[in-house]
């Protein structure tokens, strides 16, 4: 059978008799078969065995188009390459956050993009009865590893799988810049209970103090990432709460150099960009009149916190 009969054969079968239900169950499909069209093209850039202008081709698309299409979500899907040097060197939450990123009167809580499990373990020792959603495998096992006792479960924000009204708060620790806002706002809603919350949290470095600063500056001279740490939601949530807390992260030069490690644009680098980086924030650490020395190192951090109440 030729390959559009055979799409075609496949969509009338899902939609049956039609109506909400069908459009429902296509829907779904749709969503499954576009999740594993983006691994097909990761699996092929990751191996750049096929080019931008190829893979445009074989999806119908121009080489911009195809471009425009993954390569932001391949990037935000560029975390259990590194996900070792995540669990190293990614700072964690300070406790402080928890009182005010979840209701005191919240029992079952929902942990999106949870990563490595960085919040998810704080979540736990809070007493909250916790599930931890992320979409890569990799970070997920880490995840399952660091904290055993939270439900972890294979997912993303555009399509959470959780039953509707299931959740009493949501929490998106350094993860919302990475989600499809248009998708993952009504997804949210959905699986939380009336007047449950949504706390989306950041951890930015404090450059104030002149190494740190030095350090950012290395960071970003081949790529910057510009993220809104204050975001508005829209409808259905009401007017943001916000709060900050400053906090250090105690760690090692090693610690350091796996969190710079970690990130997506450090990542994504060619591989000796990536290497030559790294051995500069290396020698900075181990040269720097301010850190001479020392085996631990305090990076300072502000944590952001914007907390929105579902209508
Ligand atoms: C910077 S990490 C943050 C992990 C964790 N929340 C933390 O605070 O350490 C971003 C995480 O978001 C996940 N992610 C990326 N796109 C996502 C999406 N659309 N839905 C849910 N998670 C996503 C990534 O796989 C990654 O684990």
């Amino acid at each position: 059978m030729a390959t559009d009969d055979l799409g075609r054969h496949i969509a009338d079968d899902v939609v049956g008799d039609g109506g909400l239900d069908g459009l429902r169950r296509l829907s779904e499909v749709v969503a499954a078969l576009e999740e594993r069209r983006t691994a097909v093209v990761a699996e092929l850039r990751r191996g750049r065995s096929a080019t931008w202008e190829e893979i445009g081709r074989a999806c119908g698309m121009t080489r911009q188009g195809a471009t425009r299409r993954w390569s932001g979500r391949l990037r935000a899907r560029s975390f259990g390459a590194a996900a070792d040097a995540y669990q190293q060197g990614r700072p964690g939450y300070p406790q402080a956050l928890i009182g005010s990123a979840v209701p005191r009167e919240a029992r079952r809580v929902l942990d999106l993009g949870a990563g490595t499990g960085k919040l998810t373990r704080l979540l736990v020792e809070a007493g909250l009865d916790v599930v931890a959603v992320e979409p890569d495998a990799a970070m997920r096992e880490q995840l399952a590893a660091a904290v055993p006792r939270a439900a972890v479960r294979a997912g993303s924000a555009e399509h959470i799988p959780l039953a509707d009204g299931s959740v009493d708060a949501v929490v998106v620790a350094q993860a919302w810049h990475w989600f499809d806002p248009a998708v993952a706002v009504p997804e949210i809603a959905r699986v939380l209970a009336p007047g449950g919350t949504l706390a989306l949290v950041w951890n930015v470095r404090d450059e104030s103090e002149p190494w740190a600063a030095e350090l950012g500056a290395l960071m970003h001279r081949s790529a910057r990432q510009e993220i809104d740490t204050r975001p508005l939601l829209p409808a259905p949530f009401g007017a943001p709460e916000r709060l900050e807390i400053r906090w250090e992260h105690v760690t090692t030069r090693e610690g350091i150099v796996a969190m710079v490690a970690s990130r997506s644009y450090v990542i994504a680098l060619p591989e000796d960009e990536r290497a030559r980086l790294l051995a500069d924030v290396d020698r900075l650490l181990a040269t720097h009149p301010d850190l001479a020395g020392r085996e631990e190192i305090a990076l300072p951090y502000v944590t952001r916190c914007t907390r929105v109440r579902r209508d």
